[in-house]
């Protein structure tokens, strides 16, 4: 299969991440922190390790404030769940995954916050002007997508997180598209919260994830339990990580993204960005060339991650989808891509686009396959 549909989880890992997967399973796949056995302690190392290589990659304060998740929306929510009180105001955006929108649309129409949501202009960008005009005396948090899931777009974090630091509100970064393919620096870009999965960029496993809770934060816990060292409070501890942690990690998931993490910092940032978006200029002005089709987002990929999305005037998205799949053996997501507001603003909504989006391990001859079949399916 020519698998493009890495924007949902990068497909394959790097050799490395199976390999560590392996070795740990075999070797090492005890409980962490649960005992003092030399197993239990490698277990322990594992997360040790891949919490100071977060830290490092991301700048974060402390590796201890990397707390580990099932996913992106588990770090949503625990950190959504944990900070906004009765009667707060969120600023978000049209952008954003559904892993933002409902839990807060949920706590919205419950009348415990209030919530306004700014639009991306036509090319999939948000003015950080909008989000300081939208600011009022009861916001208490901006939460915003690094980048779009639907249109690959690249939002200014550092200006908007500049804004929410003058005005004292906690800045959440969802980096569910960009993190290991667009730097995000904690500490010079202001963020107080981010959330990120492990199986995409990052390269982990599926059920991976973190939030970085920074200093400005201090979240209640949604979930208690054990937590291996302090047995013998009646509550959970207030140490992070542990605090948000309850609960056996996913130790081995964990490993892998350790390994994960290592592959993108040896192969750097940068290049894989690079790499991306010279398949990115391939595929958007092959497409152009298909009569009927519109190519949504920005041309300038310095701005954009790995991230394609259209449509034709001659089928359906859903429907381009299955036979690039039954017919060439070519995976990509069609349809709303839990996103849907910015679907709606799009005028996509509800069939929704063709996504294709090219990881590290895609080649020029994978854009050409998808866009020789393209053509034949859209009648060239
Ligand atoms: N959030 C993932 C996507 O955009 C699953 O496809």
């Amino acid at each position: 299969m020519i698998y493009l549909d890495n924007a949902a989880t990068s497909f394959p890992k790097p050799e490395a991440v199976y390999k560590a997967m392996d070795r740990f399973a075999r070797e090492d796949l005890a409980n962490p922190g649960r005992a003092g056995h030399k197993m239990a302690l490698a277990a322990e190392r594992a997360l040790d390790d891949c919490r100071h290589r977060l830290n490092q990659l991301f700048k974060g304060s402390s590796p201890e404030r990397f707390v580990f998740t099932l996913n992106c929306t588990d770090a949503l929510n625990m950190a959504f769940k944990g900070l906004l009180n009765e009667g707060d105001h969120v600023i978000t955006t049209d952008l954003e995954h559904n892993s933002v929108s409902r839990p807060l649309r949920i706590m919205e129409l419950a009348g415990k916050i209030s919530l306004s949501r700014i639009h991306a202009n036509s090319h999939g960008f948000i003015d950080p002007q909008q989000i300081k005009d939208a600011i009022g005396p009861k916001t208490r948090l901006v939460a915003l997508t690094h980048a779009s899931n639907v249109l690959g777009t690249v939002q200014p974090i550092a200006e908007v997180g500049g804004i929410c630091r003058q005005s004292d509100i906690i800045f959440l970064v969802d980096g569910a598209q960009t993190a290991g393919v667009v730097p995000i620096d904690i500490h010079s870009q202001k963020i107080d919260l981010l959330a990120c999965p492990g199986h995409k960029c990052l390269f982990g496993p599926t059920g991976t994830g973190f939030l970085y809770t920074g200093e400005r934060v201090n979240l209640r816990c949604w979930r208690e339990g054990g937590t291996g060292g302090d047995s013998s409070t009646e509550t959970q501890p207030k140490e992070m990580p542990y605090h948000l942690e309850g609960g056996t990690p996913n130790v081995l998931g964990i490993a892998g993204l350790a390994a994960g993490i290592a592959w993108v910092e040896h192969e750097g940032i940068s290049n894989l960005h690079q790499k991306e978006s010279k398949l990115v200029a391939k595929l958007r002005n092959s497409l152009k060339e298909i009569p009927g089709v519109t190519i949504f987002g920005s041309d300038d990929l310095t701005r954009t991650v790995s991230t394609v999305s259209f449509k034709s005037d001659a089928l359906a998205a859903p429907e381009i989808g299955s036979i690039l799949d039954e017919a060439f053996n070519i995976a990509v997501r069609p349809g709303l891509h839990c996103s849907p507001y910015i679907h709606k603003s799009i005028n996509t909504f509800p069939d929704g686009a063709v996504r294709i989006s090219p990881g590290a391990f895609n080649t020029e001859s994978d854009i050409d396959q998808i866009i020789s079949a393209l053509k034949e399916i859209l009648s060239i």
